[in-house]
């Protein structure tokens, strides 16, 4: 009896193994016009049936989630491979790269001294608005940057060393963070631009400043206005980087209202790149989220030279943004043009005040 079972069962299982088999080697049936060839298997193949169970397209449902229409979402998949491959390891090598770059300067060149030594008189170079300004456009930066560089890599770096309970608290508190802060961030960001966006016009002593390599090899100072070539450089690069990756954000913040690609590639394809204009919800979305990350990597490592230069790598740069006031052989060194005007602008003031 129990020998007839065990037969039985084992028969059941060779004729399951055998057609599992005989299915994977089942050679794939190649279509021609939604047609199997020669109907072998009786029946036909629509290819835009599977396309739209494959990609969906909107308004295929009849409820307001269009997105209920995507069974199968194959892009999906290649969407995962380049966040997690290419952006990622690019990513992070340069990241790495700024922080070598940086570490190698320092190595090289050492802290950048104020020659003839401080002076002990100082002017000013910020207002109390300026400085609010960059610190609330700085402050919001760098917590935007720790909580989406713990969104990109944290499950590989931070959740081994503290444990996935505490990974998942700090992850869901560094999402909100990173939602809300991003308002900050605008805001910082309008109100750095609005201050600052006539010292950063292009002008011919900036020509000057950078055929002498900003004066950063050597001792020799190129002069230079409120704001030098380099840092008009980086001005244009944290306004337009910022603004991208703004507007990729609220797109992402706001999931399938806001789709950004398909309308920028049209303008583009006006001028000569043959994008793809027509792009499904979800494309859009994963375009944006690739989008937005590379932006924020690139300006992360653009702002981690700039956070050097501005406190250790330069004596005396960091007091612009914190009193305000910077001394004044360090502004005749770094910024000769503009400390001429201050100073002949408060000699006519003392002047004008003796009269
Ligand atoms: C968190 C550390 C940071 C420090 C210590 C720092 C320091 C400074 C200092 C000292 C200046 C004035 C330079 C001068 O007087 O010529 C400055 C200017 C500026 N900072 Fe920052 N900063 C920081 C972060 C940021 C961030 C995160 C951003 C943007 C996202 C930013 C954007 C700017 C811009 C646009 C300027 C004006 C142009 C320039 O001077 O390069 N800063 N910063």
């Amino acid at each position: 009896m129990i020998a007839r079972r065990i037969a039985t069962v084992l028969a059941l299982l060779a004729v399951l193994v055998t057609a599992s088999v005989a299915v994977m080697h089942t050679p794939a049936i190649a279509q021609t016009d939604g047609k199997v060839p020669g109907e072998t298997l009786g029946t036909s193949s629509d290819a835009d049936f599977w396309r739209q169970i494959r990609q969906g397209t909107q308004g295929q449902v009849s409820i307001p989630n269009n997105q209920s229409g995507v069974l199968i979402q194959s892009e999906g998949d290649n969407w995962r491979s380049v966040r997690n491959g290419p952006v990622s390891t690019y990513g992070a090598w340069a990241l790495l790269g700024a922080v070598i770059a940086v570490a190698a300067f320092f190595a090289i060149r050492g802290r950048i001294r104020i020659h003839g030594g401080p002076s002990g008189v100082t002017i000013e170079r910020f207002k109390a608005v300026e400085r609010f300004a960059h610190w609330l456009m700085a402050g919001s930066f760098v917590i935007l940057g720790l909580t989406g560089l713990n969104i990109l890599y944290g499950r590989y770096v931070l959740k081994p060393v503290i444990g996935p309970d505490a990974f998942g608290a700090l992850t869901l508190f560094g999402k909100y963070a990173h939602n809300y802060l991003a308002f900050a961030f605008m805001i910082g960001l309008v109100l750095a631009f609005v201050l600052w966006v006539a010292h950063n016009l292009p002008h011919k002593s900036d020509l000057v400043w950078l055929a002498k390599g900003g004066g950063m090899i050597g001792s020799a100072h190129p002069p230079a206005r409120k704001f030098n070539a380099g840092q008009k450089i980086l001005f244009w690069l944290v306004m337009l980087g910022g603004l991208s990756i703004s507007m990729s954000g609220i797109s992402l913040m706001f999931p399938f209202e806001l789709p950004l690609f398909a309308k920028t590639f049209a303008v583009l394809n006006l001028v000569g790149f043959d994008l793809p204009t027509s792009l499904t919800a979800m494309q859009e979305m994963q375009l944006g989220q690739l989008w937005h990350t590379i932006m924020a990597v690139f300006l992360i490592a653009v702002i981690i030279a700039h956070i050097y230069i501005g406190s250790l790598g330069m004596e005396g740069a960091f007091d612009a943004m914190g009193t305000g006031q910077v001394d004044v052989n360090w502004a005749r060194e770094h910024h000769s043009l503009w400390a001429e005007e201050v100073e002949e602008g408060e000699a006519a003031r003392r002047h004008s005040a003796a009269e």
